[in-house]
């Protein structure tokens, strides 16, 4: 299989022995809180499953600033994005070397992961937005994710940790929720050798559906990895629990049997377009996958980002052999109604834009408001069906 990232092994910072965590939970109770943002829970998700190996907890200012220019890290190694643990008030944990990590997305605020403080680090204003402009293109707080970068705070509580659990994921998502840990065991059960990850937020229309066997058939693949992101998004994207039963259709009727893992991980959205692809790739690599799909506007939102942005990173941002994942990059993809199929635009030059099928997003949330069908040759109709049903039930 695939090596982990820069890795031999997989990092896990989960901790699976259950008299370390009888003993962590013990400590935590006697240890000063912080109340961690729903970002840095899911970054201590990401990390305990194994997805960012081989990061061993929360970034310092040096790396992050680094990384925000260079996208490496201080000691070499490629990153995209920083993974920090931001705060807007450190004073409860003023002076510890240890501390407890509270869950602010459960009831109760339970301890998460115990960390060991090497440093709290104020970072200057100018440095912070200049870290926002660096890794999410733009300073503006209409963007979602650059909104709650600059809401979380500038002060970053760095070291390592070891977690607990996985938060809320597992309980909200069984049956979905994978670490990294699990996918590569689950891709060797399977026996598959090449595994092509596809990255997703919506629920999968024909074109996504006809992009995941097009790379599969492509790159010759044994499966498909769909891996959908579970946390937190921007308002009027669709809930995860919907999208999941619209993949799982989608799947079960369109899908030859045993081609596709259905998955999700445990993070929020960045919407940092390229960064964010650059990040997929490491932690598809992490969970055993061969290939990943870049498409069109890929992790984008709004106009911040070109449609093809997050593919030219691998080339302009990525230094050579740093990963070992492949990219299949993907043309924009429609239905196309001359050929009455789906196709790749680059594979139909004689086209013009009305020879397909194509609607927005705003488009298709304003159809389905208002009850109207979508075409299918946009979308299957049991998953249009499942779609219908939540927007006609907001
Ligand atoms: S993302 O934010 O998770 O990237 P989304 O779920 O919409 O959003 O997209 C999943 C993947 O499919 C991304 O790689 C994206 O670039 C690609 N994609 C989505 N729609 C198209 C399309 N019509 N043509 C080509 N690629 C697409």
């Amino acid at each position: 299989m695939i090596n982990p990232y820069a890795s031999k092994q997989l990092t896990p910072l989960a901790v699976e022995d259950a008299e370390r965590a009888a003993a962590l939970r013990d400590e935590a109770e006697s240890l000063p809180s912080l109340l961690l943002n729903s970002a840095a829970i899911s970054n201590a998700v990401m990390m305990a499953g194994g997805y960012f190996t081989p990061l061993t907890g929360y970034m310092n200012a040096a790396d992050a600033l680094r990384i925000g220019r260079e996208m490496h890290t201080e000691s070499g190694l490629f990153w995209p994005v920083p993974i920090l643990n931001q705060t807007q008030d450190a004073s409860a944990i003023a002076g510890a070397s240890r501390i407890a990590l509270r869950d602010s997305n459960r009831d109760g605020h339970p301890v998460l992961a115990i960390q060991q403080v090497e440093a709290v680090e104020t970072l200057s204003e100018t440095d912070f937005e200049r870290l926002a402009d660096q890794v999410y293109r733009t300073t503006d707080p209409e963007h979602p994710g650059v909104k709650t970068f600059l809401d979380n705070g500038r002060t970053l509580v760095s070291g390592p940790i070891e977690v607990l659990d996985y938060s809320y994921f597992p309980d909200e998502f069984a049956g979905t929720f994978r670490t990294a840990v699990q996918i590569r065991d689950e891709i060797a059960e399977r026996g598959w050798n090449r595994v092509v990850a596809f990255q997703t937020r919506n629920p999968m229309h024909r074109a996504h559906e006809e992009l995941c066997k097009i790379a599969k058939e492509t790159v010759g693949a044994d499966g498909v990895l769909v891996h959908m992101l579970l946390g937190r998004l921007k308002p009027g994207d669709i809930p995860a629990h919907v999208r999941d039963a619209a993949i799982r259709k989608m799947v079960e009727l369109y899908f030859p049997p045993n081609t596709v893992m259905i998955t999700g991980y445990g993070f929020d959205m960045l919407y940092a377009g390229p960064r964010e692809a650059a990040l997929h790739a490491v932690f598809r690599q992490n969970a055993g996958c061969t290939h990943l799909i870049v498409g069109r506007d890929h992790a984008g939102v709004g106009d911040y980002y070109g449609a093809f942005d997050a593919q030219t990173i691998f080339d302009e941002g990525v230094p050579e052999g740093a990963l070992d994942i492949e990219i299949f990059r993907a043309d924009h993809t429609a239905y196309s109604k001359k050929l009455d199929k789906v196709v790749m635009m680059r594979d139909a030059p004689d086209h013009q834009k009305e020879d397909f099928v194509l609607l927005s997003g705003t488009r298709v949330r304003e159809m389905l408001s208002n009850g109207e069908d979508l075409p299918p040759e946009f979308a299957r109709p049991e998953i249009a069906r499942i779609l219908m049903d939540y927007y006609q039930s907001l």
